[in-house]
């Protein structure tokens, strides 16, 4: 049988997400189908406590490792010439990340991460020179350790030559695309996260660049995420196994295409991801700051809209220190049985009564972004008798951070901005009672889909809609279809109202106490 020439047949489109443990490559066809994937992992150094850095040179390699090998493992599930067929790039990855690069777009310094915690004094002195309120007047959002601006004035002071060579300040994942392809360019979700860019007004913010001491050549150009904004040039061609010439687009931050892998492009349909953070991830239709900067307010990487983030830091990751450091009985239980650790915790849980008989956890365990942004919080079980056993502890914990992501769901509520359901995805969400608990502290349903893939799915997916394979990205996340939906009980509204409340009051008082 005669093979069709490569341009004969359906393309290929492919996402790149560069995530913090490693980037991984994924193939979907012109209906977003899922075709292959492959991941290539990289370090993270901690060269001082609270410091959290990458080499970008780990990001290339894996870039054209995991590649090479999506598109083998296509070739070997029978898409012929799959490689040939990849008609563009889309590109998400790890926010806020500073990579500071010279004339030659080479790195002066290694990646500082968005979970790194050394600008704890820069983002002090910026808020009292510039005030909080005129940082939120003019991004929209507050100075957090792990956002990008703090970096720049922490490179100004501590690496002084390494700012001097300085020739432009990149996000991860546009790093890896300037050097796939020729241009220096960022999108307007990823540049939220910076604290130089006005959000509200999809640009750079010409007063945080002059207070920082940035030069408008010292940022990329910005564009919208499914615009395609430069090419696959020969040499990345040659070592991923693609066509040179191919279009990038500019793809998104790992929140906002995660949303687009997902779904969640309009205003009222939300997502909870229940992953080590617990994320809320709110679409609006214009710009909308939360009051006191308390939640993002970031662009999506759907054109001309918005929205409103919430991180709860310690989420699922709150779950996995409980097994790890507290949850000895249930783990041993679980290993005689042959079971699943949490299986066993969350059994334990069920057994507690509803509220713990007064034991509350607060789930800061490495600080806190919402719903009370304090890099200074930390966790602490409060109100525990003689009587409580390892299920109340269990429980606590499940409530707890059900409380936290209860109490941000509130603050977008009170932002004005719809919610009608979550579409919840995440580890945590394996656990039924887990996710019943999160219905009834949202008071919306949660409803499963089949997406799958994620942040590495929006990219393809803004690749596709870049190359014209869908007309929008509305259009591009129709297919997907709901698969479970649990519903909120009204009766335990009042309940979920007072935790919330608790949870704040105790987390004042801790504060005060220092
Ligand atoms: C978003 C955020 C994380 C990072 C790493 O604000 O900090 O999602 O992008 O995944």
């Amino acid at each position: 049988m005669r093979q069709a020439p490569a341009s004969e047949r359906t393309p290929l489109f492919l996402g790149l997400d560069l995530g913090t443990t490693g980037l991984k490559a994924l193939l979907v066809d012109d209906r977003a189908g899922v075709v292959a994937a492959a991941t290539a992992e990289y370090p993270l150094a901690t060269p001082h406590p609270g410091w959290s850095e990458q080499d970008p040179a780990d990001w290339l390699r894996a870039a054209h490792q995991a590649t090479r090998q999506a598109v083998a493992r296509a070739e070997a599930a029978g898409h012929a010439d799959a490689g040939a067929r990849v008609a563009a790039i889309g590109f998400s990855g790890q926010m806020h990340g500073g990579t500071f690069v010279d004339r030659a777009n080479e790195p002066v310094c290694p990646c500082i991460l968005w979970n790194d915690a050394r600008t704890a004094d820069e983002c002090d002195a910026l808020e009292r020179e510039i005030g909080r309120e005129e940082i939120l007047a003019r991004t929209g959002n507050r100075m957090l350790a792990g956002f990008t601006a703090p970096k720049v004035r922490w490179l100004q002071r501590h690496r002084p030559e390494a700012w001097r060579a300085t020739d432009c300040i990149l996000l991860p994942k546009d790093w890896l695309r300037l050097k796939l392809g020729s241009r220096r360019v960022t999108d307007a979700s990823d540049a939220s996260g910076t604290l130089y860019f006005d959000v509200a007004r999809r640009t750079w913010s010409a007063p945080m660049m002059r207070d920082l001491g940035i030069s408008a050549a010292q940022l990329p150009e910005c564009a919208e995420s499914p615009e395609i904004v430069d090419r696959l040039n020969d040499a990345a061609a040659a070592a991923m196994g693609l066509r040179a010439g191919i279009p990038l687009v500019a793809g998104a931050g790992d929140q906002a295409a995660g949303a687009v892998g997902g779904g969640i492009v309009r205003p009222g349909r939300l997502s909870a991801v229940l992953g080590t953070s617990g994320v809320i991830f709110a679409p609006t239709a214009s710009f909308r700051a939360s009051p006191d900067g308390a939640l993002h307010a970031f662009c999506h990487a759907v054109p001309g809209r918005w929205h409103l983030m919430s991180v709860t830091l310690s989420a699922a990751g709150a779950l996995r220190w409980f097994r790890d450091v507290l949850a000895h009985g249930a783990v041993a239980r679980a290993a005689a049985a042959g079971a699943d650790p949490y299986a066993m915790i969350d059994a334990d849980a069920a057994s507690a009564p509803d509220g713990c008989d007064g034991l509350v956890f607060l789930p800061m365990l490495a600080g806190e972004r919402c719903p009370f942004p304090d890099a200074h919080a930390r966790a602490s079980f409060i109100g525990a008798t003689l009587a409580h056993g390892p299920a109340h502890f269990a429980r606590a914990v499940l409530e707890g951070v059900a409380t936290s992501m209860g109490a941000s769901m509130a603050m977008i509520r009170a932002a004005g901005v719809p919610a009608d359901e979550a579409v919840g995805s995440g580890g945590g969400f394996a656990s039924a009672l887990w996710t019943r608990m999160h219905a009834d502290a949202f008071g919306v349903p949660i409803v499963r889909t089949d997406a799958r893939e994620g942040a590495a799915m929006g990219a393809a997916i803004l690749a596709a809609v870049g190359a014209g394979a869908f007309a929008d990205v509305d259009a591009a996340v129709a297919h997907l279809r709901e698969t479970g939906r649990i519903l909120p009980d009204p009766a335990a509204r009042p309940s979920w109202d007072a935790r919330i409340g608790r949870q704040r009051a105790l987390h004042q008082a801790i504060r005060a106490a220092g």
